[in-house]
């Protein structure tokens, strides 16, 4: 499809003076930054129809909740799939933050969540943290490449986002800074936000700082997936008492 604005020059002549067509730049940008988050075909299969409960036990309890691993695994789906039909009829304002242990199915029903917004025809971006700060970073020393505020304001704006990982690694107060402005941002603008963590809630605080986390806890109710063991794990086990 040509650019209706340049006509696919991706220059606009005004006089004798060409400029970059803002159309052009800004489709550029948004490729740009899905081709680095965007879910893989990997995760693209991640959909809810595809979501297994068998990894979560029925007898194991939450010690704190008292509540079964599945059961407490259903909840997290169940709310997932309340937040898709929130969103898509445009009530949505209250995100999900989902914690739970390595392999324990939290970036599965992320993807999930948008898979399904993806299917009905909204736009969401899918940030692993550590991914997306790296690609912050990179834009300093980049010539004519993106700008540090366009990549954030892209991460501000967008409908629906996704934090893959957040707390995956210790932060600097810059990293700090980066994930506090997105999120203060989108908080002030009622706009969601789905957040996996394999850190516990008590501890990210530690990590990212009391205002980021008091921003999240507003921003997103609190889920658990918990597993007795690693589900790659299960997978590999299975996979390899089937050959
Ligand atoms: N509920 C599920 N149903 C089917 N497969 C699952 C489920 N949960 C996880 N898996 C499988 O297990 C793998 C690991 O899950 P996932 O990547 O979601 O874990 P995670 O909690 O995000 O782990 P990490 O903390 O390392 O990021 C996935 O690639 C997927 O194949
Ligand atoms: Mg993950
Ligand atoms: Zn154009």
């Amino acid at each position: 499809m040509e650019c209706h604005l340049c006509g696919g020059r991706g220059l606009i002549l005004r006089g004798k003076k060409a400029y970059l067509c803002p159309v052009c730049r800004q489709q550029r940008l948004r490729q740009r930054i899905l081709s680095l988050s965007q879910l893989t075909s990997q995760m693209r299969d991640y959909t809810f129809d595809r979501f297994d409960f068998r990894f979560y036990s029925p007898y194991i309890r939450d010690g704190s909740k008292g509540i079964t691993y599945c059961e407490s695994a259903k909840r997290a789906v169940e709310a997932a799939k309340a937040f898709v039909r929130d969103f898509l009829s445009g009530k949505a304002e209250e995100g999900l933050i989902i914690t739970g242990a390595v392999g324990s199915g939290k970036t599965f029903l992320a993807c999930c969540i948008a898979n399904a917004v993806l299917e009905g025809g909204r736009e969401v971006l899918f940030l692993v943290v550590p991914d997306f700060l790296d690609q912050i970073r990179a834009s300093y020393d980049e010539e004519g490449g993106f700008t540090e505020q366009e990549i954030l304001a892209m991460a501000k704006t967008v409908p629906l986002l996704v934090l893959d990982d957040l707390g995956a690694f210790i932060y600097s107060e810059w990293a700090r800074q980066k994930i506090y402005s997105l999120l203060d941002y989108r908080l002030n603008h009622r706009l969601p936000v789905v957040v996996t963590t394999n850190v516990a809630l008590e501890d990210l605080e530690e990590l990212l700082g009391e205002r980021t986390i008091s921003r999240l806890i507003a921003l997103c109710r609190p889920y658990r997936l918990l597993v007795e063991h690693d589900i790659r794990m299960i997978m590999r086990q299975e996979k390899e008492a089937g050959r």
